[in-house]
């Protein structure tokens, strides 16, 4: 007997960012975090329970995944299984897994995609072993799989809240179609890092700036709810870029540091500061890699990408708007 679903999840970028563990087993952050999820990008996700399959299959753009990735699945599954089991939502052995995944966003883009990936590989899993539940129980149980996937669950500009386990998800501060915010990702390497990133939140505390950090989190988080909320987009603005560049400073400042800006990513930073003191709504915020995500009103965003086709050492432009809920097809 087998038991198949599959969802669809997109990845979200960041506005204030999730950097640090209080637990890092539960993936408990130091910090809340808020983001927005990204329409034109997805991963697709089938998962298949069967009595037949000898060990969990992963394949991932068609070829089978690294041993450190199935390591991470496998675990993930294993607490998931135990965890449905405690709360008697599952009563017979639902054999081994089968996931296929894909990402709709070219690999090598150096876009992370473990957001996307267990949002929607979560999703799947309850999905094949018919088992319904509430967004916060999906999100909480794609936290404990990748931090950031929690906030792919729900729909548009998504609140990831500390709390502690079951307390700790996210929901969204507003759906997808209240504001036409256009994330333009400039793609100037494609090396991904993810393992690094990763293991970064184990470190972060190494670093002497991320207590200040972590204490002022809760502050910034409340300007860029009313600035989401308002569609204040200066305000949003403002507190993206402090929040992105104290995060980039912890990095470089913890145990080993860590740099993840190339020369192109600073001139891009520059640059989008300039445009907006001359008017053009636009700012940078960058995740645990050298690319950088700007993200503008739709008025604004043909001339900023006008002008950022222009800075050299950008590979490839993407372009999306603000992302739906990870969903079942
Ligand atoms: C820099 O969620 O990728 O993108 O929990 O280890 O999978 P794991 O980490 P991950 O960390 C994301 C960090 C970030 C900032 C953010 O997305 O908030």
């Amino acid at each position: 007997m087998s038991k198949s679903a599959t969802a669809i999840a997109h990845p979200n970028i960041a506005f204030i960012k999730y950097w640090g563990n209080r637990d890092d087993m539960m993936r408990l952050p130091a910090n809340g975090s808020i983001s927005m999820n990204l329409e034109a990008l997805y991963t697709r996700t089938t998962v298949t329970f069967s009595t037949d399959i000898p060990d969990t299959v992963i394949k991932i753009n068609g070829k089978s995944a690294d041993s450190s990735t199935k390591f991470r699945i496998d675990n993930w599954l294993d607490d998931l299984i135990c965890y449905l089991y405690q709360k008697k939502r599952l009563k017979d052995a639902p054999g081994n897994a089968e996931i296929i995944s894909e990402n709709s966003f070219p690999t090598g883009a150096g876009i992370a995609s473990s957001a996307s990936a267990f949002a929607a590989l979560t999703l799947a899993v309850f999905g094949a072993l018919g088992i319904e539940t509430d967004e916060a129980d999906l999100s909480c149980r794609a936290r404990h799989g990748s931090g950031s996937a929690c906030r792919s669950i729900p729909e548009g500009f998504c609140e990831w809240v500390t709390g502690s386990n079951e307390d700790s998800y996210a929901y969204s501060l507003a759906p997808a179609s209240h504001w036409d915010l256009v994330d333009l990702i400039a793609v100037i390497s494609g090396k991904h890092k993810k393992v690094v990133s990763s293991k970064g939140h184990w470190t972060a505390d190494t670093s002497p700036f991320q207590e200040q950090r972590v204490y002022t989190a809760p502050q910034r988080i409340a300007v860029c709810r009313q600035a989401i909320l308002e569609k204040d987009f200066n305000a949003l603005a403002e507190v993206s870029e402090k929040d992105m560049l104290m995060m980039h400073s912890v990095m470089m400042t913890q145990d080993p540091p860590l740099f993840y800006w190339e020369g192109p990513t600073i001139r891009v930073i520059k640059a989008v500061r300039e445009w907006r003191k001359e008017g053009l709504e636009c700012f940078a915020t960058i995740d645990a890699g050298p690319n950088v995500h700007v993200i503008c009103t739709g008025r604004s965003a043909p001339a900023v990408r006008e002008r950022m086709e222009k800075i050299s050492g950008i590979r490839e432009i993407l372009s999306s708007g603000p992302g739906g809920k990870a969903h079942l097809v």
